[in-house]
């Protein structure tokens, strides 16, 4: 053995024995129970921790509870396109201003970022989904996804409690007692750095949070736990990670939440279904029209086809209204989630002889999706018209914003869908006045338009039987899109009747 072996042999019996010892002063503490400085929060993976990071729990599908009412607004000036759908309660006073509060801050925060980017660029999205519907309570998730200057943009949630019974609206960081809410903030970053360090910003001095900032977007699981999903700008979360979901234990959960919103978890965990909500007011107010004649020819006729995008929205059964006593046929270019929130709305229009085309799932602009994402957009669309109408849908599809490339084109030819556009543009969503849309889809009019206009605004609504009466007075039949066009040839673009 040489002289280095032996120095080796030395220190490893060395370590065993001061291991051994190390390990015998442990065991005497235990015992004992005398450990002073044992660590206050279980660190062993033996014993689960009161909070970890988890994956965002699904929402609710669209649909899946009756009596809410889509709210959509798109605009579009530029190189800046909005688009909003959110949900209304219209038997819930006061729910329709929480969530405007909370949209017109963020709103106001894309501005201002948008008025110092250099481009100018900007997107700005908002959709609505229902999170918790058991018993009288709704939790509705509203995401907005802001993107300025052509980057990755920033995803926000926010979630809103209804008690529709009461009725009472309250935002998430008010279902955690006061009192609690630096504790559950605390719970929440410690999750996140044990269990996702890589997604969370490390500031020196360390962040300081508002009473609001991480507990915005709370969700509750099956099992009575709470769900903390944090956003990309609370300024916790480093934006490339996405938000994160902390999962807080039951019991750790009880200890932080008020009564109203222990209420909510047990409901939740119960599994209690949802208390229906009453039918939108003026549901009864629309009625089928008389049945029309069939057979126009567009060849001989001076045919004009009126669409209506974006719905269905709170406006649209009104609409509907409008164009039965007109006896005039129209064509919806639906957004799937919406035709899926208010299918009844949808139904009603087929029934009545409008046309339903799909306006896509979302409403993106098509040519910023890879091809699957397009289809995506198009199929799971055409599946909320087909579950609505009972009727197999269109070959015809409407790209938002007008939105189209070569490569989107390739792709509606693969899914056997033409691009229909329009020729005749009321700008209602941009005048927002019953008089100036009136002008311009009667001043545009010519035989074979399409005539685009929005359905998710009053004043459209209001415009359309002054529209209709003066484009007859002219001479023009009003037609469905299809009767317009007749067949159509996938991957092509229409503007007007060809
Ligand atoms: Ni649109």
């Amino acid at each position: 053995m040489s002289r280095r072996q032996r120095q080796m042999r030395a220190l490893v019996i060395l370590l065993v024995v001061v291991l051994l010892l190390a390990g015998a002063v442990v065991l005497a503490q235990q015992l004992t129970g005398s450990t002073e400085e044992a660590a206050p929060a279980p660190a062993s993976p033996s014993a689960a921790p009161e909070a970890s990071v988890v994956e965002q729990p699904p929402v609710l599908p669209p649909g899946s509870v009756e009596g809410l009412v889509n709210a959509v607004s798109s605009t579009a000036s530029g190189d800046d396109q909005r688009y909003a759908s959110t949900l209304e309660i219209p038997s819930v006073p006061g729910f329709g201003e929480v969530e405007r509060a909370v949209l017109d801050q963020q709103l106001d925060a894309y501005e201002q970022a948008l008025a110092d980017a250099p481009d100018g660029r900007g997107s700005f999205d908002v959709a609505s989904d229902v999170v918790v519907a058991a018993g009288p309570y709704l939790g509705l998730r509203t995401e907005i996804f802001a993107s300025v200057g052509g980057g990755n943009g920033i995803v926000t949630t926010t979630t809103t409690w209804v008690d529709t019974q009461r009725p009472s609206v309250i935002l998430s960081p008010d279902l955690i007692a006061d009192p609690q809410r630096d504790a559950l903030r605390a719970l929440v970053l410690a999750a996140i750095e044990r269990d996702r360090p890589e997604a969370l910003v490390r500031a020196d001095p360390p962040l300081q949070f508002a009473d609001d900032d991480l507990l915005l977007d709370l969700r509750f699981a099956d099992d009575g736990a709470l769900l903390v999903v944090v956003g990309e700008d609370s300024g916790a979360i480093v934006s490339a990670a996405g938000p994160q979901t902390v999962r807080v234990e039951p019991a750790a959960a009880e200890r932080l939440l008020t009564a109203d919103a222990r209420r909510i978890a047990a409901a939740v965990a119960a599994d209690e279904s949802a208390v229906p909500l009453p039918a939108p007011e003026g549901d009864d107010a629309w009625k089928l029209p008389e049945q029309r004649a069939e057979g126009v020819d567009c060849s001989v006729e001076r045919c004009i086809a009126l669409t209506f995008d974006d719905g269905p929205s709170q406006y649209t059964d009104r609409l509907l209204g409008e164009l039965a006593e007109a006896d005039a046929r129209a064509t919806f270019m639906v957004v799937g989630r919406n035709a899926a929130t208010q299918p009844a709305t949808v139904e009603r229009a087929a029934e009545a002889g409008h046309q339903i085309v799909g306006h896509t799932w979302s409403h993106p602009d098509l040519t910023t999706l890879d091809d699957a994402g397009i289809l995506d957009e198009i199929e799971r669309t055409d599946a909320a018209i087909e579950a609505a109408t009972g009727e197999p849908a269109s070959a015809l599809m409407r790209p938002p914003y007008g939105a189209v490339d070569d490569r989107v084109l390739g792709v509606l030819a693969g899914a056997g869908k033409a691009a229909v556009l329009w020729n005749v543009d009321t700008e209602d969503w941009r005048n927002r006045d019953v008089a100036e849309t009136t002008r311009r889809a009667v001043e545009g009019a010519k035989p074979g338009a399409i005539v685009l206009m929005h359905d998710i605004h009053e004043s459209t609504v209001d415009a359309v039987p002054g529209i209709v009466e003066q484009l007859r007075a002219a001479g023009y039949t009003l037609v469905t899109v299809d009767e317009l066009l007749g067949a159509t040839t996938p991957g092509a673009e229409y503007f007007h009747r060809p």
